[in-house]
């Protein structure tokens, strides 16, 4: 891509087709004082510049692109495509989405298109590339941002036609598939491929959002996933017919459960997301999303969107407090992220997001706290902008994140409704973030031989490829860490037979016979073997060794004094797997020994608390120190006499972090 990015975009959507032009110079001023460089149009304008099937209206557009040229901003252009025009639902209510329980809706809302209607494929791509001839080599063009978070599902004819056509084309035969949803199971076999019908509601969903045959939802899931991605390719394809130089992307949402992001990464030019923590939100799964994001790509993305303090959709709109914005932007550009861009520079007066935070608020002044604390990070990244852009994060520990896991583990039927795929994620993530351990969060075909510790937690389904890979990782000296719930479904969410984790049996040495669920008011207790107890609990895995050793035992039941951790040694590596949900403290204990048979170290020795995070640019380190802790905090020794960056001085040893206080120094 020549026409590269060269600062940190600093900015975000921009909606001056809302307001009247007197504002719009009023807007430039204000902006100009806020060191804003960048600006997103044109995400929510499809019924303004195709006001019907004939014509498109590019004048308001035009004059925006011009201003914002002007002024040298560097332009995030949307495509526009993620509302439907009134008059496109209107002529052809076939564009409109079929929800879960078999509804056409209506005109409304957003988001709101079928990813299978041919109509809405072809208007959109056509929109596309109509932009892209018009927008396409005007140098202050730097990015497209094609349609706006992508996701729910449709469920309607077309789709259901569409899955026929996915499925054949991916099993081949009906007794392929048959074989893959068990269908014998119920006498649900099909004879015909027109017998396929939407796995929803109406279907073999279930009462409580599962499903009856996990194999098929599955598979929606991947072709809806898929629907989607196909409406995003269609869009760029459209572009890359005009404009071969622009870099096109499509905020993604984190660990948003619908589309499988690693598939997605492999379409974009650059990644880039919306991050929207709630108030209570750990800052360690904000972190885990940031990585999450960065592993995508396994290279810096976008921060497409933050709110500059509060947002309107969640159930406690709170504040950001005094720091917070900035603290927060730090610890996104600390994991990976170029560019820092809000929802939304001016607050808008109505519909559902007038309450929805801006850099300009209702004031409309720039009088106020999130104007003041918005220009003084502005300030900041116009400063740091050569420094940062382009250096990378690394790590030596690589914690799996998989879709079709996500999906296997929530749509399966027991063992227990609280297991929760993010959240077991997460509670694994939580040790390394909180001991400064730089993590990148990866798929389950990454190449796993450039890592010390693969940490696969809840590794559900094992598809084609993935046993052979985590073999091949442990042999040659890796270290993997999986635990309860891991090895057991292949990739249609059939049973590996001959005892769990079924695939990964020889791997961990181990067979398990049965798999207890725990109710949330019962507890059991594993006794490592230096005699400590740790609290257990959700399921509890009854471990039989067999090459493996055991690390730690049940305490209570009927299985008491059965294994409930084991290790095994196979080729030059070893294998750690875990029975049950350990309570913090015992996984702290094992994460402990994982860590030291790795050695694998924190960045930085006795940070006390503070969030530590480094970004490497050739031969200098970035260190960026955090304070997301209620107390003050000393700063570490390791940074006494280095260059702080932010105040550009000498620390000395006398350095302590307020709650949200950030320092970052270049070693
Ligand atoms: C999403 C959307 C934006 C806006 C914000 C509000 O991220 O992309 O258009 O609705 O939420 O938080
Ligand atoms: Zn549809």
């Amino acid at each position: 891509m020549s026409k590269e990015i060269k600062r940190i975009l600093y900015g975000g959507d921009y909606n001056p087709n809302q307001w009247p032009k007197e504002i719009w110079k009023e807007d430039m001023r204000i902006f100009r004082d806020a060191h804003i460089n960048s600006a997103t149009v044109n995400v929510f304008s499809w019924a303004k510049i195709q006001p019907s099937e004939e014509v498109y209206d590019f004048s308001e557009l035009d004059e925006i692109i011009e201003m914002l040229s002007k002024e040298n901003y560097d332009i995030v252009l949307g495509t526009s495509t993620a509302a439907l025009p009134a008059w496109m639902a209107k002529k052809y209510p076939e564009v409109e989405r079929t929800d879960y329980e078999g509804r056409l809706h209506k005109y409304g809302q957003r988001h709101n298109a079928c990813p299978n209607s041919p109509r809405f494929r072809q208007f959109a791509a056509a929109l596309a590339g109509k932009l892209a001839e018009r927008y396409g080599k005007n140098p202050h063009v730097k990015c497209w941002h094609i349609s706006n978070e992508y996701g729910g599902a449709c469920y309607c004819e077309n789709c259901e036609k569409a899955f026929r056509v996915w499925l054949r084309k991916k099993y081949k035969t009906l007794e392929a598939l048959n074989k893959a949803w068990n269908t014998e199971f119920w006498g649900h076999t099909l004879y015909d491929w027109e017998e396929i019908v939407v796995p929803n509601a109406l279907s073999e969903g279930l009462w409580d959002g599962r499903s009856a045959f996990a194999g098929i939802s599955i598979d929606y899931r991947r072709f809806n996933s898929d629907s989607m991605l196909q409406n995003y390719i269609d869009e760029r394809d459209a572009i890359r017919e005009f404009d071969k130089e622009t870099v096109i992307t499509t905020n993604l949402m984190g660990t948003y459960k619908e589309l499988d992001y690693f598939k997605w990464a492999k379409e974009m030019d650059v990644v880039s997301w919306d991050n929207y923590p709630a108030y209570d939100t750990p800052w360690s799964l904000t972190a885990m999303c940031h990585d999450l994001m960065r592993g995508l790509k396994d290279k810096p993305f976008m921060l497409m969107e933050q709110t500059p303090s509060q947002q309107n959709w969640q159930p406690y709109n709170s504040l950001k407090r005094p720091g917070q914005m900035r603290a927060q932007s730090y610890q996104t550009i600390a994991h990976g992220a170029d560019t820092i861009q809000f929802f939304q520079l001016r607050r808008s007066i109505g519909a559902c997001e007038k309450f929805h935070g801006a850099v300009i608020s209702h004031a409309g002044t720039k009088n106020t706290r999130v104007f003041r604390e918005t220009q003084e990070l502005g300030k900041e990244l116009e400063m740091l902008s050569d420094t940062i852009l382009g250096s990378r994060n690394e790590a030596q520990v690589g914690i799996v994140f998989d879709w079709d896991n996500y999906w296997g583990l929530e749509y399966t039927s027991g063992p227990s409704v609280d297991l929760k795929y993010v959240e077991q994620i997460h509670s694994y993530y939580e040790y390394f973030y909180e001991r400064n351990i730089p993590i990148n969060m990866v798929p389950t075909n990454a190449n796993f031989n450039q890592y010390k510790i693969i940490v696969a937690p809840v590794l559900y389904m094992v598809k084609a490829g993935v046993k052979e890979a985590l073999e091949e990782f442990v042999k040659n000296g890796g270290i993997l860490v999986t635990t309860y719930m891991s090895g057991i479904v292949d990739q249609s969410d059939n049973v590996y037979l001959g005892g769990y984790p079924g695939t990964l049996r020889n791997l961990a040495g181990i067979w398990v016979e049965e798999i207890d669920a725990l109710a949330p008011e019962q507890k059991n207790g594993v006794k490592t073997e230096g005699g400590k107890v740790f609290s257990c609990n959700l399921v509890c895995e009854r471990i039989h060794l067999e090459s493996a050793q055991s690390l730690g035992e049940y305490t209570e039941d009927f299985y008491a004094g059965e294994p409930a951790i084991t290790l095994n040694y196979f080729g030059n590596g070893r294998v750690y797997y875990i029975g049950t949900q350990l309570s913090k403290n015992g996984k702290n204990e094992i994460l402990d020994m994982v860590c030291k048979s790795g050695s694998v170290e924190p960045l930085v020795k006795n940070s006390d608390g503070l969030e530590i995070v480094c970004r490497r640019q050739g031969d200098k380190k970035l260190y960026f120190v955090m304070n997301f802790q209620d107390e003050e905090k000393k700063l570490p020794e390791t940074f006494y006499g280095c260059h702080e960056l932010l105040r550009d001085t000498y620390a000395t040893s006398d350095w302590k972090l307020e709650k949200y206080q950030v320092c970052i120094f270049q070693i």
